[in-house]
């Protein structure tokens, strides 16, 4: 039987390119010097879309392989998919939840602790001689006993607040409803009134167009100049140019970003600021998770094209 012509969006690791070419006819996308002219010349061939959580497929990619039964996204985040150029051609579409959620929640954590206590100047401190030449590192601010809000309490929300719970911080959190598997912490509805009782804002909720700049400049303000926000989901869930405008005249105290707006070609204004910590999208980037969830890709794909139940349906 021949292999189904799959177009991969982006690249993977061998671990997972190795596989998946030998079950599969790959079309690099990524690669092609002209990518217009590449879907063209393969799009009619294509049965299936391999893709990542930011690169997703857009309508004209979609539109361009008119025998597409499936696209898999290497990633939980499906935003980046055109899921009603899907529905309407129906199309399937997987992605893969569970298996990165715990390391998304330790970065998440991990950031917010190492923006308090200024854990990269003072490995700098170190390195070139202020610890000898200046003495003590100047003194940063307590994580533990504070107040996080947590903007949506899915299931990267809910290991993020079950790790702060953890560190003695009292937490509150946001969602469309209250949530039964949470009741030791607060739920507050409006974002505002969670950004005003929160030392740290935690951003964890799914992309949708729904939730585009759901922090907006009020709840940017809202979590104040001691505050600091942490984005482990999608830059478009913030309005990045208000945040810009709060840490450059600090309205807000600080940031932990792991994602941007046009990633990787970050803001440049972002660069100037000494109150952010940029991370480059790595929050599920541990060997252990990146091989579930490129096992995850095949066997969806696989799945599909053996006529068996997706394991990880999104439609
Ligand atoms: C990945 C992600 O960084 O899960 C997601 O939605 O954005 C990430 O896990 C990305 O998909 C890997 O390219």
């Amino acid at each position: 039987m021949s292999k189904p012509d799959i177009l991969q969006v982006g690249p993977y690791p061998d671990w997972d390119q190795i596989p998946l070419e030998d079950a599969f006819n790959m079309h690099k996308y990524f690669e092609a010097p002209d990518a217009s002219a590449f879907l063209q010349s393969v799009g009619n061939s294509i049965r299936g879309i391999a893709t990542r959580g930011e690169l997703g497929a857009n309508r004209a990619m979609i539109e361009a392989c008119p025998n597409l039964e499936v696209v898999s996204v290497y990633g939980v985040g499906y935003d980046a998919v055109d899921l009603e150029a899907c529905r309407e051609k129906g199309i399937r579409v997987t992605n893969t939840p569970d298996v990165l959620t715990n390391d998304v929640a330790d970065l998440g954590v991990a950031m917010m602790l190492v923006q308090s206590r200024g854990m990269i100047g003072a490995e700098t401190w170190v390195r070139d001689g202020s610890w000898q030449a200046k003495g003590l590192y100047p003194l940063k601010s307590r994580v533990w006993g504070k107040r996080a809000g947590v903007l949506g309490l899915g299931r990267i929300g809910f290991e993020v607040a079950k790790r702060l719970a953890g560190f003695d911080l009292e937490i509150a959190y946001s969602d469309i409803t209250a949530k039964d598997y949470a009741p030791d912490w607060t739920f507050i509805a409006d974002p505002v009134e969670l950004a005003k009782r929160s030392d740290f804002l935690f951003v964890t909720l799914a992309a949708s167009a729904q939730t585009r700049h759901i922090v907006n400049r009020e709840v940017i303000e809202a979590v104040g100049p001691d505050g600091m926000i942490i984005n482990i989901s999608r830059a478009s869930n913030i309005d990045e140019a208000a945040l810009l405008d709060a840490l450059e005249n600090k309205n807000l105290g600080a940031a932990a970003l792991d994602v941007f707006e046009g990633e990787p070609a970050l803001n440049p204004r972002f660069l100037e600021l000494d109150n952010v910590l940029l991370q480059p999208h790595h929050a599920s980037g541990t060997v252990e998770t990146r091989k579930a969830m490129g096992k995850l890709v095949r066997d969806n794909l696989k799945a599909h094209f053996a006529g068996e139940d997706l394991l990880t349906p999104v439609l």
